[in-house]
């Protein structure tokens, strides 16, 4: 679970964080990615410019909702199973996390510290978990 503390530290970075371009914030993250796993980019569309747009609303959307998980998990369960479709692997999550940590690291420079980086990544690892949980066991319909 994540503190109060790092709900808020998490919150206040993001909004610093969004008054980046978000055509530059997905640029750098998918470059991360991609660097660092080059077999990934063949899952994704050529054209990226909406992805990004999705990246970052997504990101707004779910750190809005922080405090309160009941109000996201049918979200993420329902992203989960789009993910399953899209043939992602679980073994995938913890490069798209660090991937998202490094490109919060460049984007706020002397703004980041390690306090940072753990609510991040209990944010990150949160969201991944459910996602990685309900690919595992879909929705019945
Ligand atoms: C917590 C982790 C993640 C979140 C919040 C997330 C979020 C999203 C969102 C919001 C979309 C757009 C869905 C739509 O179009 O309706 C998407 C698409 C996609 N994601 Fe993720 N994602 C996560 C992890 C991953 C991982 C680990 C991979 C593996 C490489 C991945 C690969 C993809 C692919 C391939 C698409 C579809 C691209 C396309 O064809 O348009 N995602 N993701």
């Amino acid at each position: 679970m994540m503190t109060r503390e790092e709900i808020l530290l998490v919150k206040r970075s993001w909004r610093i964080f969004q008054q980046i371009n978000p055509l530059l914030v997905g640029d750098v993250f998918y470059s991360n990615l991609f660097a660092a796993h080059p077999r990934l980019r063949k899952m994704f569309p050529k054209d990226m410019a909406q992805q990004y747009q999705k990246l970052v609303d997504m990101i707004s959307y779910m750190v809005q909702r922080l405090g309160e998980p009941a109000l996201v998990v049918a979200e993420i369960r329902a992203l989960a199973e789009k993910h399953v479709g899209y043939g992602v692997k679980t073994s995938q999550y913890d490069a798209v996390g660090k991937a998202l940590l490094v490109t919060l690291q460049q984007g706020l420079g002397t703004d980041w510290n390690p306090a940072l980086a753990e609510a991040w990544t209990k944010c990150y690892t949160m969201i991944a978990d459910i996602m990685v949980e309900a690919g595992k066991a879909p929705i019945a319909k």
